[in-house]
């Protein structure tokens, strides 16, 4: 995904006086006359997560950054989840997006991530409507198992079979989205097919996303130079959003000509529709290209990265807890029929709204990897924050979400470790953590509207994968965070998958999807939730322990992570073009 491109030689000129900022005694950003935090901060944009989350844990949850004192560039960095509440929640009206936000998305147009006001309330009443419906509902089930099915299923049978390395990010990337542009559209733009092709839609998403991020790290005086000589990510950019408004434009009129002529792309009543025709079909709703095309983009930008974020570390962490694994794959077995546990299957909508330890698993990883590492803030009027910090309209403030999950003030001592078992109750339930600690889908009136749609849609992915294969991480590779508005695997996550390994069965393969569930899967279901809570006491630590980038390397030098006998010799990162040509 992103990359910084000539930024980084930039940079690494900057890195003369990264030295200096070693040589401070309390680790924290050395604050530069006329340059601030800034060399500090571009000497460690590479790991600018784990810098963060490093400052912020010795400061108690806050300090100031401060800019080079021509940009106006200061920004206050807080963890403290009584700012985050009160810049959220309590104090919503003082901070807004601001016109900052707006000029640095402006791609986005005038859609709901960009607005704010009156503006920002009718398009949420607007957007919460459309996507809490039943028909859209069903829409998003239908739509998911079908890509997982025949899109997704069938890539990883064919590497399963042939012994391919694959890149599970660019897989989940491809996944949602597809997903994603048909949920919004009703379009398939075939973004996950076994030839793995190249789609100018999907690329202009990726390169407006670096673009936006680069916006976020200089001084708004060059990238708007740039923008005025056509230069560089600007350029880009500029390319990028000719190809979206291309695209959405027809798809808008794609549509409204099907409907205009009476066309049903499905069985509205049982399959259920998708948001443009929803929007479409609202009466009383202004219903321009202009406001489509905006409403399209926001909702794409909303659920496509950050779906396929989560699912690439969900995976991750799965393949290198085997613990975790093992009870995730148990308690898919006790939601089925007994006589199905050791058969091929996919996993229905009501299937996985039962699975606990699974959500639990989900939220711990979301937890550790944000998808959206990052977020911030202008004040309107100057405000006191609850930690005793002042804010002006001219500073931003700074979340790092990735950070927050790092402090042991907020999660406790074991912080790092992946513990699906922390969002357990006794019960056996879910444990509900507040929004102002666990941020991931943000908190307050602007909190996320598709989290049940997210989470519908990584159950769904990852029962298909984890009942049927197993992933195992390719020797040698680096797992490590990217740079970037969204926080992916630098590096990308190379795997094998192999297919139907329940220890000790031969799992048999029958295509089709069960939704029912007998009293037996309800006894094992009941008999694994105590083994959970029972077998293994809470806050025992197990080897849930994260490792560090450091140690990543050498721990998938280890024999666990060797490539089997089966298909080792054969194991080689696979390009789409030699994808294509094995078949
Ligand atoms: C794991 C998946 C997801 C995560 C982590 C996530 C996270 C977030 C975050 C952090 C925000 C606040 C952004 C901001 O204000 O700048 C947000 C807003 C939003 N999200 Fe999600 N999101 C996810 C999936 C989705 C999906 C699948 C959809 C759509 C179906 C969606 C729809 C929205 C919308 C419409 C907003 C704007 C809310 C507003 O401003 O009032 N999200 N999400």
């Amino acid at each position: 995904m992103a990359s910084l491109g000539y930024y980084e030689v930039l940079l690494a000129l900057a890195c003369f006086l990264f030295l200096a900022f070693f040589a401070t005694t309390d680790g924290l950003p050395w604050n530069w006359p006329l340059l601030g935090t800034l060399p500090s901060l571009l000497c460690n944009v590479h790991r600018i997560h784990d810098r963060c989350a490093d400052a912020l844990s010795q400061t108690g949850g806050t300090f100031l950054l401060r800019g080079p004192w021509f940009t106006n560039m200061d920004m206050l960095s807080t963890v403290d989840p009584a700012n985050i509440h009160h810049i959220m929640s309590a104090n919503f009206l003082n901070f807004p997006k601001g016109p900052q936000f707006l000029k640095i998305f402006d791609i986005l147009g005038d859609g709901i991530f960009n607005s704010d006001s009156e503006s920002w309330r009718s398009q949420r009443k607007l957007a919460r409507l459309m996507v809490s419906n039943h028909r859209f509902h069903r829409y998003l089930a239908k739509t998911t198992q079908d890509k997982v099915d025949k899109g997704l299923i069938k890539v990883l049978d064919h590497v399963s079979k042939q012994g391919l390395v694959v890149d599970l990010q660019d897989l989940f990337q491809r996944l949602t989205f597809d997903t994603t542009c048909i949920l919004v559209t009703g379009y398939d733009p075939g973004c996950l097919s076994i030839d793995l092709p190249h789609v100018p839609f999907s690329k202009a998403m990726d390169d407006a996303e670096e673009a936006i991020f680069i916006r976020h790290i200089v001084p708004e005086s060059i990238w708007k130079f740039q923008r005025w000589l056509g230069i560089g990510h600007e350029k880009k950019l500029r390319n990028a959003r000719a190809t979206l408004d291309h695209v959405i434009g027809k798809y808008i009129s794609m549509k409204r000509d099907e409907l205009s002529r009476g066309i049903k792309s499905n069985d509205e009543e049982e399959d259920g529709v998708d948001l443009l025709t929803s929007y479409l079909n609202e009466e009383g709703i202004e219903s321009d290209d202009k406001f489509l095309r905006d409403t399209i983009l926001n909702f794409m930008i909303a659920g496509r990265d950050t779906t396929s974020s989560a699912l690439t570390w969900f995976l991750w962490l799965v393949s290198t807890h085997p613990d975790v694994e093992e009870k995730i794959r148990e308690e898919l077995k006790s939601t089925i029929p007994t006589e199905e546990a050791n058969k091929w299957r996919l996993f229905g909508v009501e299937e996985i709204s039962k699975l606990v330890y699974l959500h639990g698993a989900l939220c711990e990883s979301l937890r550790l990897y944000p998808p959206v590492p990052f977020q911030h803030k202008e004040p309107h009027k100057p405000d006191t924050l609850p930690s005793g910090h002042r804010v002006d309209p001219n500073m931003k403030i700074l979340f790092s979400l990735y950070a927050m999950g790092r402090m042991k003030f907020i999660w406790g001592e074991d912080c790092i470790e992946f513990k699906p078992e922390r969002w357990l109750s006794e019960r056996g339930t879910i444990k509900h953590e507040p929004s102002y600690k666990f941020l991931v889908f943000n908190a307050g009136p602007r909190t996320c509207l598709g989290r049940e749609v997210a989470f519908t849609q990584l159950k769904l992915v990852v029962a298909s994968m984890i009942h049927n294969y197993q992933v195992q991480m390719v020797k040698g590779h680096t797992v490590a965070p990217n740079v970037s508005v969204i926080l992916y695997m630098k590096h990308g996550l190379k795997n094998r998958v192999v297919e139907g390994l329940i220890p000790g069965s031969c799992k048999i393969r029958k295509r089709g999807c069960s939704s029912s569930s007998s009293s037996s899967s309800v006894l094992q279901n009941y008999r694994f939730k105590r083994a959970i809570l029972v077998g293994k006491p809470q806050g025992s630590r197990s080897s849930t322990l994260i490792p560090s980038w450091r140690t990543m390397a050498a721990a998938l030098d280890s024999p666990k992570y060797a490539p089997s006998q089966s298909g080792g010799g054969r194991s080689r990162p696979v390009s789409a073009r030699k994808l294509a040509a094995t078949l």
